[in-house]
C-alpha cells in the first residue's frame, strides 16, 4: 500500500479529510510556460513531444518545479487513441489538430478497431512510468483519456473549431454508425486507461469536452452511457490503493445528478455552475473538481485571490473538493498568476478543513 507523501488530491477525490483543498490546473504543462515552449521547439512538433517519453516527462515536471501543485498529469493528448487507430494525427500551427483520414465512409467506420495500448501507445505508457518514477512518491500522477463521444467528434469531423455538424448529422441520420464508433472507442479507452494504471497512473480523468453540445436525451445515450461502461471496466484498486476516476463533461452542469451515477468518484465542473449548488445536488455521492473561470487568470493577483476565495466559500466547509479551473489554462496566462492561485487556494482553504 503506497500512497504518495502528499495524498491530499487522492483523499479529496474520495471525500476523505485533508488539511487544505488540493489544487492542480488543467493544461498545467503548456504554452503559458516559456520552458514548455523551449522543450516543444527542441522536440520539433507537439506530437514529437508527446512521442518522446523523456521530453514528455520533462514538460510534465516543469509546472511542479515552479508551483506547489498537489497532482501531476502525464503530458500527452486525448487524440493519441484515434492516431493509434490509423487516422493520421497532425497539429497544424495556429490551427489545432487535424486528421489526414477522418471517418467519412461506412466501410472506414466498420474497419475501425481498438488499438492494443502496448503495441500502439507504448510511448504514452512509457511516459506514465517515467513520470511516476521521477515523482518519487511526492504527489500523485493523473492518467487521462478523452470520452468516446469527444474522440468521435474529432474522428468524424477531422478537426476542431467547427460546430461538429457532421457528427450531429450522423447522430440523427445514422445513429447505428455513431454507436459503432462509440463502442470501439469505449473498448479502446478502457484498455488504454487500465494500461496507464498498470504503468503507474494513480487517478484517472475522462475529458468529455464536447458532451455539452448534445441534447438532453442524446447526452445519456451517446456520451454518458459509454463513460459509465468504461468506468465499470476499470481497475478499481491497484497495488492495494484505490484509483479514483474523474468525469468532466464541459457544459454538463445540467446533468450533474446523472453524471454522478456513472460510477465515477468525482465530477469535474466547468465555470458556468455554482460549485455550492452543485454540491447540494450531488450530496455525498461524489467529490467535485473545479471550477474557477480560466479567464480570471488573465486579470490581477487581487482578483485571482478573491475569485479563488469565492469558489472555496461556495463549496464551503468539509471534504471532497479538488480545486481546478473550469477548463484548461489559457496560453496567455502569466505564469506568476498560477503561483498566486495555487498559494491562495492552500492558504485560504485551511479554514474549511478540520484536521
Ligand atoms: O493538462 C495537461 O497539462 C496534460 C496535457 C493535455 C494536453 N491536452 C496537452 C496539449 C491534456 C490533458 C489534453 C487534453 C485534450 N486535448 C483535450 C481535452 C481537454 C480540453 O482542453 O478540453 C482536447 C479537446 C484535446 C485536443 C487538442 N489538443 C486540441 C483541440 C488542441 C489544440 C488547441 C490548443 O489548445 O492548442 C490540442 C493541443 C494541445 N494539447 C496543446 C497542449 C499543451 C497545445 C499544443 C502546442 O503545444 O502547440
Amino acid at each position: 500500500m503506497t500512497r504518495p507523501r502528499n495524498d491530499t488530491f487522492l483523499r479529496a477525490l474520495l471525500r476523505e479529510p485533508t488539511p487544505y483543498t488540493p489544487v492542480w490546473i488543467m493544461r498545467q504543462a503548456g504554452r503559458y510556460l516559456p520552458e514548455y515552449n523551449q522543450t516543444r521547439a527542441r522536440a520539433g512538433s507537439f506530437m514529437a513531444l508527446c512521442r518522446s517519453p523523456d521530453l514528455a516527462t520533462e514538460v510534465t515536471l516543469q509546472p511542479l518545479a515552479r508551483f506547489a501543485l498537489d497532482a501531476a498529469i502525464v503530458f500527452s493528448d486525448i487524440l493519441t487513441i484515434p492516431d493509434a487507430m490509423g487516422l493520421g494525427l497532425q497539429f497544424v500551427e495556429g490551427e489545432g489538430p487535424r486528421f489526414e483520414r477522418p471517418l467519412r465512409e461506412e466501410w472506414e467506420i466498420r474497419n475501425l478497431a481498438p488499438p492494443d495500448p502496448a503495441e500502439h501507445l507504448g510511448y504514452v505508457l512509457d511516459a506514465v512510468a517515467q513520470v511516476r518514477k521521477a515523482l518519487a512518491g511526492d504527489i500523485p500522477l493523473i492518467g487521462f483519456s478523452g470520452s468516446p463521444f469527444t474522440l468521435a467528434c474529432y474522428m468524424i469531423e477531422g478537426k476542431s473549431g467547427s460546430d461538429f455538424a457532421t457528427v450531429k448529422k450522423m447522430l440523427y441520420r445514422r445513429p447505428d454508425l455513431l454507436h459503432h464508433i462509440l463502442d470501439i472507442n469505449a473498448q479502446a479507452v478502457t484498455s488504454y486507461l487500465n494500461a496507464q494504471i498498470e504503468n503507474g497512473a494513480q487517478a484517472l480523468m475522462i475529458f468529455d469536452t464536447w458532451g455539452g453540445i448534445l441534447s438532453h436525451a442524446a447526452y445519456e445515450q451517446f456520451s454518458l452511457n459509454y463513460m459509465t461502461q468504461i468506468i465499470s471496466g476499470l481497475t478499481k484498486v491497484h497495488e492495494g490503493v484505490r484509483v479514483p476516476t474523474i468525469v468532466f463533461t464541459k457544459g454538463g452542469g445540467l446533468w450533474l445528478e446523472r453524471i454522478a451515477t456513472s460510477g465515477c468518484d468525482a465530477v469535474g465542473l466547468d465555470w458556468t455552475i455554482d460549485i455550492g449548488s452543485a454540491r447540494q445536488r450531488v450530496g455525498s455521492r461524489v467529490g467535485l473538481q473545479g471550477n474557477l473561470d480560466p479567464a480570471v487568470m488573465l486579470s490581477s493577483a487581487e482578483v485571482i485571490r478573491s475569485s479563488a476565495a469565492d469558489v472555496l466559500a461556495s463549496f464551503g466547509a468539509g471534504n471532497g473538493h479538488v480545486f481546478n479551473l473550469g477548463h484548461g489554462v489559457s496560453q496567455f496566462t502569466p505564469p506568476e498568476h498560477v503561483r498566486v492561485l495555487v498559494d491562495a487556494v492552500h492558504e485560504l482553504s485551511a479554514r474549511y478543513h478540520v484536521s
